[in-house]
Formats: C-alpha cells, structure tokens, sequence
C-alpha cells in the first residue's frame, strides 16, 4: 500500500490507473478505523481493480462547538489497518493541501440537507459534500462506497452526484454494529464505561420499534406510536438527551405518518452533551 499525501501526487496516481483501463474505488474517510471503515473497504475491493481510501479529518464539515479537535487520530494505526483490507492507495492530506489560504467554493445540497442532521449541525452538509467533490475530482473514481450508518449523507451524496453528473456509481453499505448492537463509530471511543448502557438504549429503541411493527399490520400503526416507544426507551437514560427521533420516508427523508416498507427510523442522541450518536433502521422487514 502507498501512503499519499498531496493532491498533485494522487491526480498522477489515478492519471496512470485511468490509462491502464483500471477501475477505481474510493472509500472516504476521516480515519479511527474500526470494522464499519474495514467492511466498507472490503466491498470496495470487490467493485475495483484499485481501491483508494481518504483520510481526512475535513475541518468544514464541523461546527464551532462540535470535537474537531479532539477527533481521534492516528495515522500509523490506520495504515496498518487498511494495508491489512488490501488497500492500494491511503490519501491522507493536509488541511492546507486541500484548503489553502484563497479556497472559496461550496457544493452545496438544497432539499435533503433541510431536515434531521442538516437542521441540528447547519453547514455541515456544505462541508462533507465540499469536500467529497473535491476527492471524487482528486481520484476520479468509478464507484465510491459510503455507509448506511449516516444514512441522510448517503442520500446526500447519491443527489450530489445526480445533479451535478459525476461519472460515479455510489453504493451503500449495510450498518455494522458491535456485538451489543451499538453502530460502529469512531465517535464510539469517547465513550466512558458508565455510558455505555445510555448509548445502547438506541438500538434498544430500535429493536422495541421494529418488534412492534412486526406484531402488527404496518398500516395500523402510526409514526407517532413509535416515535413516543422509542423516545421512552431513550429518555429513562439520564445521560441521554435527544436530538432527534423521527419516522421518514427512506428516499425522500420526508416525515412518514403511517408505517410502510419504506419507512425508516433516524435517531440522533447526545450522551452527557459530549458525544452525539446516530443510528437508523428500516421498521418493516430486512
Ligand atoms: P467517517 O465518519 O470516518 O465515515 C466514513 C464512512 O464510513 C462513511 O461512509 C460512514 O457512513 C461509514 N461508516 C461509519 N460507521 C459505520 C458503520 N458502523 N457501519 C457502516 N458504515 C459506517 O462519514 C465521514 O467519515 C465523513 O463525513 C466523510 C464522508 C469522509 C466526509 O468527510
């Protein structure tokens, strides 16, 4: 595996793999590997001859009081895990590289960036879709792989890329959760011993939610049923305040009223007001 960390040197790179007719995957990423990062390389090395992973904690994409600077970060770990996955490329640049003192454009998203995790961290979505544009341009790649897990930037992305006819075929991965069935972050590492059973209260919440549905004929329940059996779940855990607890449509992220396949359930709840998680499920079938 080569490590990368300028813009001109990766632009070469992907230059000679575009004249050799290889195909290019791209798994971004802002680094702290764990088994969510590892898998979503692993189906990238199934989609492409060559497959380039980003490691780059983007600045833009955090607001003034969220963990820019304690985000965790540790470039030799990550190395050794990705060169493990059969990694070719891990491009890791500097801020400075990729934002120097002139930079002054936005991609900017109108629509799906309104509403859940665009409304609770504004221009946050202005920064993951600044920057991913910027890497897609960087290593033209021909599919990029982004998780479930932050299903509103998949959906994001997968419009970004629509609109503005990037030659790019976006795939979603599955969540991949710890055996307790807490989602995989890298968020996951703030957590202190004692918070551990608040943070598992959302997909606790989850499962409540799911085994409610199933028990009955989807149509009959309403969104606001589960939204109240969710909520309770959650709010018994002191530590646990609640950003948000909504039943959306799975393409449109429009609020649902009654419960269909489509319907999914977005969460998004901060521990001790230091460490917000989210987590999302489908309430009617796989
Ligand atoms: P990061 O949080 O590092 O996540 C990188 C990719 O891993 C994202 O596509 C995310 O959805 C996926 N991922 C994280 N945890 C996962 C899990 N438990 N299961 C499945 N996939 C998971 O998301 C970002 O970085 C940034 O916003 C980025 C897209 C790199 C732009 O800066």
């Amino acid at each position: 595996m080569r490590l990368v960390t300028s813009p001109t040197d990766i632009k070469e790179v992907t230059e000679r793999y575009h004249l050799r007719h290889l195909t290019v995957g791209l798994v971004p990423t802002m680094g702290w590997f764990h088994e969510g990062h590892l898998s979503l390389m692993r189906m990238a090395r199934k989609n492409a001859d060559k497959v380039i992973v980003s490691l780059f904690v983007n600045p833009i994409q955090f607001g003034p009081n969220e963990d820019l600077d304690s985000y965790p970060y540790d470039l030799e770990r990550d190395s050794r895990l990705a060169e493990g996955e059969g990694v070719d490329i891990l491009f890791a640049p500097e801020k400075n590289a990729m934002y120097p003192k002139n930079f002054g454009s936005t991609v900017s998203v109108t629509g799906l960036t309104s509403q859940l995790c665009g409304s609770s961290r504004p221009g946050h979505f202005d920064g993951v879709t600044t920057v991913v544009a910027k890497l897609f341009n960087l290593t033209r790649p021909h599919s990029a792989i982004f998780g479930e897990k932050d299903y509103q930037q998949l959906a994001v992305i997968k419009k970004m890329v629509r609109d503005l006819d990037f030659p790019i075929k976006i795939l979603g991965h599955p969540i991949v959760r710890e055996k307790s069935g807490l989602a995989m972050s890298s968020r996951n590492s703030y957590l202190e011993k004692g918070e551990m059973d608040a943070a598992l209260s959302l997909f606790r919440s989850i499962q409540k939610a799911r085994e409610f549905v199933s028990k009955r004929s989807a149509e009959d329940v309403d969104a606001a049923q589960i939204k109240s059996l969710v909520h309770n779940v959650i709010n018994f855990h002191r530590e646990c305040e609640i950003d948000y607890i909504k039943v959306v449509n799975d393409t449109t992220l429009e609020d649902c009223h009654k419960i269909t396949k489509n319907s999914l359930l977005v969460l998004a709840v901060k521990i001790n007001n230091r460490i917000r998680l989210i987590d999302n499920s489908i309430l009617k079938g796989s």
